[in-house]
């Protein structure tokens, strides 16, 4: 069994909770063949037009600008971690109510009509990653998870909507901290009672998996 986790925040586990989220969830998996892709680490130019200029040069045999080749074999290796992946875990925050650039750019590279979707002879959207798990790790500084406030967040929901309802990967476990900033006060308590869940969640799927 492999366990792929993205790991979506560069800011330092003392400073940022998703980060502390996602140390806490790799000191509590064991036994399991785990492999983080980093996608502030990953060299991972921009998904856009250099793409499809690469594309259209592989075909006509035009050599590659600089840009050209490093997104093509940046895209290859995020469809190759993801391919070889049995459980795959997103550790994220939720910056300015969305999920940081550089994840989002990873969900660019991997969401390709004949990789992670099809569309059927009658137009109907197929999951092609249904053989695979997923598990949310996410923190908020502020309370999303009220039905007044639920439409705002565009972070948890937005990599649910596409790893669950594009891809098809059954989500087996979310942890969410949230609050955290809005109330300082309980902020220790928020943290810790979410952290102990991510360890919880990290030990279940160790034995689940091994
Ligand atoms: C750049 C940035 C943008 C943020 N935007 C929001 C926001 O829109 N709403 C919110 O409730 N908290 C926001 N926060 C607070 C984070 O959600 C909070 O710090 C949480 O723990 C997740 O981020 P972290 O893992 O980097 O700490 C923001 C934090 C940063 C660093």
């Amino acid at each position: 069994m492999n366990v792929l986790v993205v790991k979506a925040n560069n800011r330092p586990a003392s400073e940022a909770v998703s980060s502390k989220m996602y140390e806490t969830f790799m000191e509590n998996l064991e036994g399991v063949n785990v492999t983080t892709y980093d996608v502030f680490a990953e060299d991972m130019p921009y998904f856009g037009q250099d793409l499809f200029n690469a594309f259209g040069k592989m075909q006509s045999g035009e050599t590659l600008t600089d840009v050209e080749q490093r997104i093509l074999a940046a895209k290859q290796k995020a469809m190759d971690v993801l391919t070889a992946a049995d459980l795959v875990v997103f550790a994220f925050p939720l910056w300015n109510l969305t999920i940081p650039a550089k994840l989002q750019t990873f969900i660019d590279y991997v969401y390709a009509a004949g990789f992670t979707f099809k569309y059927d002879e009658n137009g109907q959207l197929v999951s092609l990653m249904t053989d695979k798990k997923a598990i949310i790790l996410s923190a908020r500084g502020g309370i999303y998870s009220t039905p007044e406030a639920a439409p705002m967040e565009m972070a948890a929901t937005y990599v649910k909507n596409v790893v669950g309802g594009v891809f098809g990967m059954e989500i087996v476990d979310e942890v969410i901290i949230e609050g955290h900033n809005a109330a300082p006060d309980k902020a220790q308590a928020i943290i810790a009672e979410g952290l102990a869940k991510v360890a919880e969640v990290a030990k279940r799927n160790s034995a689940v998996l091994v």
